[in-house]
């Protein structure tokens, strides 16, 4: 019998990463911060931060705050704005050849047109991740992704103006993800990102205020991993041809396998680099002891192998 080739690459309908396991937004700052920390080569790819058109204060601090179920957090996007990024960031990625997706964020719809425009054709990009979570000024300061039709439109637009595939990048608490993913395909997504940390508060009962300047902000961590796991299980059985990466709570290699057979095809990890830079890599590692000792030859592999009772959703 010949032996099994085992192969870590992955290939979300035409955009490939060389590993499964990519940095997510926000969690790998693209700067010099992680010069000699992190050996990039062993990352799928870095996620940016998500980039506005200018420069962008962010939320009031602070911004994190460490609860015992993961890390409630409210960054607000700060990130000096696209050009600076162009300048300072993305150059020292790409030299070094890691996949970039690009995180775009927005207050207006014209904002995302303007910072994916900015980005077109720069060396090192292969993709962008479009992100909803960010306050709409035209309609009251709503997340994008609460009215479908508007996040639609937004990743829309973009998927029409931008030559690079776009994902849209989805919260779990919307009234309906698999809905949400549907009007984000149908728009133009390419594919898709699920989940965006978990709507979240944390309170100090001994000051009486919240922790957090911004008051609210988002639950990451081990905590959020089976919603979505759920999430991205919902999404790829209605959408089974739709490239999916999964994000949330990933710590292990075993992590990673589980959005794997529920149908990610591939993964990020956020809060577990921001406790250990190489984690993403040696995750990446991990997931290929498993496809060895498992006989699969590739992650890819692993989308199709959940044992499902037939009476499991009936
Ligand atoms: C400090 C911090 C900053 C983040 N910044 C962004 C961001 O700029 N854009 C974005 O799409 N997601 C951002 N996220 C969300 C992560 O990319 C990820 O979706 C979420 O944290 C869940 O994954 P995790 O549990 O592995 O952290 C951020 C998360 C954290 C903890």
């Amino acid at each position: 019998m010949a032996a099994v080739r085992h192969s870590l690459a992955v290939d979300l309908e035409g955009v490939r990463f060389p590993l499964p396991v990519l940095a997510a937004s926000g969690c790998f700052p693209a700067g010099r911060e992680h010069a000699g920390l992190i050996d990039v080569h062993r990352l799928g790819g870095v996620v940016t931060r998500s980039l506005t058109y200018g420069p962008s204060k962010g939320a009031p601090t602070p911004r994190v705050a460490e609860t015992p179920s993961g890390i409630v957090t409210s960054v607000g996007a700060q990130n000096a704005g696209v050009r600076e990024f162009l300048v300072e960031e993305l150059p020292r990625l790409a030299k070094t050849g890691v996949p970039v997706v690009a995180s775009i964020a927005g207050s207006t719809m014209e904002e995302y047109l303007r910072v994916a425009s900015a980005l077109q054709s720069e060396p090192g990009i292969v993709a962008l991740e479009v992100y909803l979570s960010a306050r709409d000024r035209e309609h009251d300061d709503l997340p994008f992704y609460a009215r479908r039709d508007v996040m639609a439109d937004v990743v829309g637009s973009v998927s029409r103006l931008s030559s690079y595939p776009v994902f849209a990048k989805l919260p779990a608490f919307v009234p309906d993800v698999v809905e949400a993913a549907r009007a984000c395909v149908r728009a133009g997504a390419h594919g898709l990102t699920l989940i965006d940390a978990v709507p979240a508060m944390a309170i100090d009962t001994r000051t009486l205020r919240p922790r957090l300047g911004s008051a609210l902000g988002g639950l990451s961590g081990p905590a959020i991993k089976p919603i979505a796991v759920g999430a991205v299980f919902r999404v790829a059985r209605a959408l089974p041809d739709v490239p999916i990466m999964g994000v949330g709570g990933i710590s292990t290699a075993e992590d990673a396998v589980e959005f794997l057979l529920a149908g990610a095809w591939a993964v990020q990890v956020g809060t577990a680099a921001l406790v250990d830079p190489s984690a993403p890599a040696a995750i990446a590692q991990g997931v290929l002891g498993y496809l060895k000792e498992r006989g699969f030859a590739s992650p890819a592999d692993l989308r199709h192998r959940l044992r499902l009772d037939p009476e499991a959703l009936a």
